[in-house]
Formats: structure tokens, sequence, C-alpha cells
């Protein structure tokens, strides 16, 4: 199984940072979203941040044109009829996420692996919804996805090992590095960071401290790049509650109950960095 062509479903922030790490790494991408002015916001932002490497003299301007040339766009699912891999970077949602896969089970080749960058739901389930299950993996990476080393490689309950060694040989080509997962809720990452975030909006509540106090524990004393609450602004607090909900239901296990406070502020449409406001307010 080699893969050179590619297809990338989602051109939000997550889709488009997993677009341009694989157009800088010579694969042929197909940037898809449902509508043009989603596609076109993507690629505006890639070239933004490849422009940036050309100012600060990390890329030559022909370098950049050969990266940008190596993405197309897209707003067809049915542009993937000639792809070896799929990466779906949709809105986190289980019936959005198993209708794309229904569909690209239908529409890809044989060959061709659907993997999917969910940050919690299960891998196996979206596996159910196609005729493939040994061809769908998680490939979940982190925020900012050019800048973030770590990709997740999640196995499906019958995700097959070849399966697995493509993508761990692809991510490497990607200059990131594959940590080998298995299917459980929130996987490693969310597992362990959501409730730390959550653990600071419950420190919030209950005024045990300000929310500065409370980042600037956890940067100075911890060494962390960012504090939690504003890790969980940069996030999205919509994000956040949302995997915490998933870690609820996924263990049935009262420990990670989400933080009234957060709910409050999703419900307030306070969902971070990307709406102006959140535990901070941004301009
Ligand atoms: N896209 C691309 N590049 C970016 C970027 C972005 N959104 N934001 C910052 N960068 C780059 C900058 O260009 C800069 O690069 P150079 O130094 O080479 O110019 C570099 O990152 C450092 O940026 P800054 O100096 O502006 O700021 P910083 O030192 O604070 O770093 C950061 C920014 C990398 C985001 C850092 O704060 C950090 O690591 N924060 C934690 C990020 C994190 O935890 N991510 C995981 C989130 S959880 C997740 O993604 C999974 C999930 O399922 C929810």
């Amino acid at each position: 199984m080699k893969i050179s062509k590619l297809m990338v479903i989602g051109a939000g922030q997550m889709g488009s940072g997993i677009a341009q790490v694989c157009a800088q790494a010579g694969y042929k991408v197909i940037l898809n979203d449902l509508k043009p002015e989603f596609v076109e916001r993507g690629f505006a932002g890639i070239n933004k941040l490849l422009t940036r490497n050309v100012d600060k003299g990390r890329l030559t301007e022909e370098q950049k044109q050969d990266i940008l040339g190596n993405i197309t766009t897209s707003t067809d699912l049915k542009d993937a009829s000639d792809v070896d891999l799929v990466i779906e970077a949709a809105v986190e949602n289980m019936d959005i996420k198993t209708n794309i896969f229904a569909q690209l089970d239908e529409i890809t080749p044989d060959h061709t692996i659907l993997a999917s960058n969910t940050s919690s739901l299960p891998i196996t389930e979206i596996a159910a919804a196609t005729k493939r299950p040994e061809k769908v993996i998680g490939m979940h990476f982190m925020n900012p996805v050019p800048v973030m080393k770590l990709v997740e490689i999640i196995r499906g309950l019958a995700t097959a090992d070849e399966v697995y060694q493509v993508i761990e040989d692809m991510t490497k080509t990607l200059s990131k590095v594959p940590v080998e997962v298995n299917d459980f809720p929130g996987f490693v990452s969310n597992r362990i960071l959501m409730p730390m975030i959550n653990e600071a909006i419950y420190t919030l509540y209950e005024g045990v401290a300000t929310k500065e106090a409370i980042d600037e524990v956890m940067k100075l004393g911890m060494n962390h790049p960012m504090g939690p609450l504003t890790l969980a602004d940069f996030i999205g607090l919509d994000t956040c509650l949302y995997i915490m909900e998933t870690l609820h239901q996924g263990f049935g296990d009262d420990k990670y109950r989400p933080c009234p406070l957060l709910r409050k502020y999703v419900k307030a449409g306070w969902l971070g960095k990307k709406t102006g406001r959140g535990f901070y307010t941004y301009q």
C-alpha cells in the first residue's frame, strides 16, 4: 500500500493544518469541505502560514508555490474516487461522521484507508458504518497542527496490522511522531488533558483562585506552555465540553462530570478564542 494522493475532509483549523503538513511532505492533497467559502478560507489560512515561513527565511517563494500546487480544493466527496487515503476532520458528531464514512466506502477504491481525526469518538463505531472496518483508523493530530509533533494513531477493534503500519510510516513522513493507542474514550491525550482542564474550571468555579492565578500556577509550576484556562479557550469550550461528555458517557464515572461553569459558558456562546470570549476576551 503506497500513499501518494489523499483527501482531507474539513477545511477548518485542524483540516487545513493537516492538508498543509501533508502538502509540505509532497503528497497530493484534495482539501474538501461543504461550501466553496469554507475551502477558500482554509486555503487562504495555509497560504498565510506559508508566507510567514517565506518572510522568516524558512521557505523560498518557489517552495511555497510547490506546496500550494500540491493542494486542490473540492466540495464534492466524489472527488475521493482515486485517493489512497482520506483523513476526515469534520465536526465532532457521530451521525455526521458515520454518514461521511458510509459515503466514502462507496466512493473510494477498495485499497483506500479511511482515517478520522476525531478527538474522542470511537473509531470502532465509525468503522462499523463501512464494509471495510479493517481499513479504518484514527489519526489524531494536535492543534496547531503545523507545530505540534504528536499524532495519536488509534487502532479500532478491527483495524488491520498492515493498515496500522502504513499509517505509522506515513505519519513519520510528515515529520510527526506517531504514538499507538487503543480505542477507548478520549484515547490517551484527551483522557488525561480534558479532566485536567475540567478540574481547572472547577477550581475557578469554587473560587479557589482567579483565572490568571490558575493559569500562572500551571505555567510556572509545571512548565506548561499555556495555562489550562487559556488552553481551553484555544481548543474551544464547546469542544472541551463535548469531550468531557464523551468521557462521562463512555466510562459512566462521575469523575468525568463536566463542570457546570463550562456548561454555562458554552450555553452563553462564550466558546473561547474563536468567538472572541471564553475565560478571557480576545480582540
Ligand atoms: N499555526 C501555525 N503555527 C503557529 C500557530 C498556529 N495556530 N500558533 C503558533 N504558531 C507557531 C508560531 O509561528 C511560532 O513559530 P516560530 O517561532 O517558528 O515563528 C511558534 O508556533 C511559537 O509561537 P509563539 O512564539 O507565538 O507562541 P508560543 O511560544 O506560546 O507557542 C504554541 C504557541 C505552540 C501554541 C504553544 O503555546 C503551545 O504549545 N501551546 C499548547 C498547545 C497544545 O497543548 N495543543 C494541544 C491542544 S489539545 C488538542 O489539539 C487535541 C484535542 O483533541 C483537543
